[in-house]
């Protein structure tokens, strides 16, 4: 018998969450941003659910070569770019968009040798400080391109830092509409937060969006807002089953470091999933959890293989029962990854690439 943990993804899910982020700009094409082997939820596992966007974004060139291998003949953009001079011949070949963030690249595209002018995205660094020319040097930076003969098609981007909070996305916005003013080309700026909260900016309604974590099912203003807030999905389920119970008597402890000490008699559950399966260890007591999708909390320290859960709100739960460390139970109950990122002091996103790879796998 293997352990009894894994991972399910929902395919129902992610397409309804692409449909999501598509009526929030409805004007728009939609990237489906696939990097991180599609935020851990693996390339070919989400691809038939995600072919109805107009274009895959991802970072890696296997990735991009495992999305053709899929049989993919639209846009695929490499969000940044080639990583040396040789990845121009990949471009070629498989018909790659790439983005161009600074000079070594107009550089290697000015001595790659090929028939077939490529398509770049020149990305403007509007405020972020991570890729990107800054805004004195961008016009310079296009005209260079537009002599190249091995370029096509040149078209702008952007990434906002602040899309998710108080901030927002206007002094960027504001700073790409100047830089890139009449310059002829498709523009692409906004993420996730940036689709769902500013709808209505000029800046999202560009020729694309970028959503990668809300297809994922996980709000991308997390706690500000949920996935019920957002009509979001969760799209992939960490579940496992109880393989222990113990009886606790006021004053005992559980786990490593006795972090939790009972007040009162009560049952705790031992579940199937630790830190070796992606479970955060950061998380501690009163982090939420469902058993028989009943919603309780995590007790202890998460150890390698197993965590505790208090039963108390369960009375009928018992050895085998389920346990949905998040996503989606066999009830229906939902339990967001956004919940148990947070009690961990981190994002949906860190959860969801994290889960290892000896967790079992399923697609429904
Ligand atoms: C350049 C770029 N575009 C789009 C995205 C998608 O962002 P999100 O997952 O927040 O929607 C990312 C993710 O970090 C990114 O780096």
């Amino acid at each position: 018998m293997p352990r009894p943990i894994l991972a399910t993804i929902h395919t129902e899910a992610l397409r309804h969450n692409l449909a999501r982020m598509r009526l929030a700009a409805p004007d728009a094409r939609v990237w489906a941003v696939v990097k991180a082997n599609a935020y851990g939820h693996g390339i070919e596992r989400v691809f038939e659910a995600l072919r109805g966007a107009d274009g895959f974004a991802l970072l890696d060139l296997q990735e991009a070569e495992r999305v053709r291998a899929l049989g993919w003949r639209g846009p695929i953009l490499l969000l940044e770019g080639v990583f040396e001079p040789r990845d121009l011949e990949l471009c070629s070949r498989l018909d790659l968009w790439h983005v161009v963030h600074c000079e070594q690249q107009i550089d290697w595209l000015a001595a790659h040798k090929t028939q077939q002018p490529q398509r770049v995205f020149l990305k403007l660094n509007s405020g972020m400080n991570r890729l990107g020319f800054a805004p004195a040097l961008f016009r310079a930076a296009w005209t260079r391109l537009n002599a190249l003969p091995q370029v096509d098609e040149i078209s702008f981007v952007t990434h906002f830092s602040d899309a998710d909070a108080e901030r927002g996305i206007a002094h960027q916005a504001r700073i790409f509409e100047e830089a890139t003013r009449d310059l002829p080309g498709e523009r692409s700026l906004a993420n996730s937060a940036a689709t769902l909260r500013h709808a209505q900016d000029p800046a999202v309604r560009a020729d694309w969006i970028r959503p990668g974590i809300a297809v994922y099912g996980s709000a991308p203003d997390h706690p500000e807002h949920d996935i019920v807030h957002w009509d979001l999905q969760p799209t992939l389920t960490l579940a496992s089953r109880l393989i222990g119970v113990q009886a606790l008597q006021p004053g005992d402890t559980v786990g490593y470091g006795s972090r939790f000490v009972a007040d009162a008699p009560m049952r705790i559950g031992v579940v199937a999933c630790g830190y070796a399966d992606g479970y955060p260890r950061h998380c501690g007591t009163g982090t939420p959890v469902l058993v028989e999708g009943v919603r309780t909390r995590l007790v202890g320290r998460v150890s390698m293989d197993m965590l505790a859960v208090d039963l108390s709100p369960v009375p009928q739960a018992g050895f085998g029962s389920e346990v949905t460390l998040w996503g989606r139970a066999g009830s229906g109950a939902v339990l967001p990854i956004d919940e148990v990122a947070q009690a961990a002091g981190t994002l949906g996103y860190e959860l969801m690439c994290a889960v290892a790879p000896r967790v079992p796998v399923a697609v429904d």
